[in-house]
């Protein structure tokens, strides 16, 4: 994977200013971060003065109007504009999130600031590489493991609660708000799986069908891919699903720590 991290103490200039067209009378600027990594430029911040009465609500409108109208070479990611596939995420005045579930009249301030996800190598704008991360979900198993042979005649079936247990960690959208969060996936994120990878691995340790927990477990006991999360807590409050990364880490170490007595 080319390694697209910014060099050691680039700076990020000041970039181009592009106004309001003529006669905009419910105008708000937003900056947004632009790197092109092929370019050997630093990154800048561009700043956009956008015609709010001429635009959809959420700052996703914002950045779909900038490339539609104003600045074409602008790049960032997004697809469902609800809030469902994780695409858009991205930081905005400071927090990680869905640019498609945040209004831009929630934001605060003179100007709304947007850079990608923090501490990822960058591919271009505002989309940051994602093959880590996708390669480290894929390193939980993300799949049903079993080892008695299923029912001839149905499913494997779990109960109601059962399967209530599992809903939460399952509505993971993978948007990596968690884990471009915490401090210790920034420092370490080439061998701490992160609280993304962790919930969906907790996702599959209490799913009643599934048959693989020892070897789940085993996996995941290594002073790096579990352990060097030091419950900080970025994560969860980072969730725009709601989602408790935190808590499903903290009752993994608990498996293990029960194990081990
Ligand atoms: S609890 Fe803290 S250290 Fe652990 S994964 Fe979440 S943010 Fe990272
Ligand atoms: S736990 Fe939340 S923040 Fe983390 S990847 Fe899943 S949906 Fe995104
Ligand atoms: S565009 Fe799909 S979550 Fe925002």
């Amino acid at each position: 994977m080319a390694d697209f991290r910014l060099p050691p103490n680039s700076r990020i200039n000041k970039g181009r200013h592009f106004p309001a067209a003529e006669g905009a009378a419910n105008v708000r600027r937003f900056a947004v971060y632009r790197f092109d990594p092929d370019s050997g430029e630093n990154p800048r911040m561009d700043t956009y003065d956008v015609d709010m009465d001429s635009c959809g609500p959420m700052v996703l409108d914002v950045l779909i109007k900038i490339k539609d109208e104003i600045d074409p070479t602008l790049t960032f990611r997004r697809s469902c504009r609800e809030g469902i596939c994780g695409s858009c995420a991205m930081n905005i005045a400071g927090s990680n999130t869905l640019a498609c579930t945040v209004t831009s009249d929630s934001v605060k301030g003179k100007i709304i600031k947007v850079y990608p996800l923090p501490h990822m190598p960058i591919v271009k704008d505002l989309v940051p590489d994602l093959t880590n991360f996708y390669a480290q979900y894929a390193s939980i198993k993300p799949w049903l493991q079993t080892r008695t042979p299923a029912p001839p005649d149905r499913e494997r079936l779990q109960s109601k609660s059962d399967q209530e247990l599992i809903d939460e960690p399952a509505a993971c959208i993978l948007c990596a708000c968690c884990s471009t969060a915490c401090p210790s996936y920034w420092w370490n994120s080439d061998r701490f799986l992160g609280p993304a990878a962790l919930l969906a691995a907790y996702r599959w340790l209490i799913d009643s069908r599934d048959e693989a927990k020892g070897e789940r477990l085993d996996d995941l006991e290594d002073p790096f891919r579990l352990y060097r999360c030091h419950t900080i807590m970025n994560c969860t409050p980072a969730c725009p699903k709601g989602l408790n990364p935190a808590k499903a880490i903290a009752e993994t170490k608990r498996m293990l720590a029960e194990r081990r007595h």
